[in-house]
């Protein structure tokens, strides 16, 4: 699917129907993770498909998701994580998405859900003796139908004039100018990315012939680079299709402060 349809239309499904995923499809959700990890020589990240839903929601309910409200779906996905690198968080969300939209390709529906909370030994009895960092998993399944006379819940996202700087953290970008780089639709349709409790931290610095992603924060959490992992998967995937093929490099990480807030730089991306 065109990679702007997807994110316009992509939003996180909480409720899942009590059907289990057929044999077969989980087969091919078990290739993906495979034909991803090989890919990419991922040998710092795992992604584990955990067949018996049931069985980590009664373990984890009221204690995985935010605020304890652990999303029941059929099937997970468990994210893990070698170490705790900057880079490994970054791209481990970076995959995860790439997956994601694998997994939304063959009908099924997804969310994150945050278990960084949870007590390591409890971890341990879920996710394995032998695990190491544990953060998130990945609900999946089909999603339950809904009431057509309800209306459909929407997360509001921020717009491309509150996200884009020019030149400067706060000098806000000239839409037309983005138009004639061929960026604006990439940042209308990356606005969509997927970001804990829809904080939607990502800014984009355009300075030179670079595009510097940065993070906004009041109070630093590891979470954070998740979510730019995330944004730089679909970033990149938008790029293509605009015929721009860069790839984001991570960078030296620089903090400016202004009075009430802070960016953190990323990672940047040659135009
Ligand atoms: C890293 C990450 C962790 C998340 N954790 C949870 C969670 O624990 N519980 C939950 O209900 N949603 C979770 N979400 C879903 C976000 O709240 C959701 O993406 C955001 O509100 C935007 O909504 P949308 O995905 O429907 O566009 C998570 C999303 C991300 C990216």
């Amino acid at each position: 699917m065109i990679m702007s349809n997807f994110l316009r239309n992509r939003k996180s499904v909480r409720e899942f129907k009590n059907r289990i995923v057929e044999p077969r499809i989980l087969e091919d959700v078990q290739e993906s993770i495979r034909a991803l990890k090989d890919e990419y020589s991922l040998d710092n990240m795992d992604f584990r498909l955990y067949e018996n839903g049931k069985n980590l929601y009664s373990s984890l309910e009221g204690k995985g998701g935010y605020a304890g409200v652990m999303i029941e779906s059929p099937h997970y996905i468990i994210m893990e994580l070698a170490d705790k690198k900057e880079d490994t968080i970054l791209y481990g969300a970076y995959y995860m998405e790439k997956l994601i939209t694998k997994l939304n390709d063959m009908g099924l529906s997804t969310c994150w859900v945050s278990v960084s909370n949870i007590d390591e030994n409890l971890k341990k009895e879920v996710f394995g003796e032998h695990i190491v960092h544990v953060d998130y998993v990945l609900a999946f399944g089909y999603e339950k139908l809904r009431n057509p006379f309800t209306t459909e819940t929407f997360s509001e996202r921020i717009g491309v004039k509150d996200m884009v700087f020019d030149g400067e953290i706060g000098r806000v970008s000239n839409l037309d100018d983005l138009d004639n780089k061929g960026l604006l639709d990439i940042f209308h349709y990356v606005r969509f990315a997927p970001s804990t409790k829809n904080l939607q931290p990502w800014r984009f610095l355009i300075k030179d012939n670079k595009i510097q992603l940065l993070l906004s924060y009041k109070e630093w959490n590891e979470g954070l680079l998740t979510d730019a992992g995330i944004i730089m998967y679909y970033f990149e995937e938008l790029a293509k299709y605009q015929g721009i093929k860069s790839q984001w490099r991570i960078v030296d990480i620089v903090e400016c402060k202004t009075e009430d807030n802070c960016y953190r730089y990323v990672a940047e991306y040659e135009l």
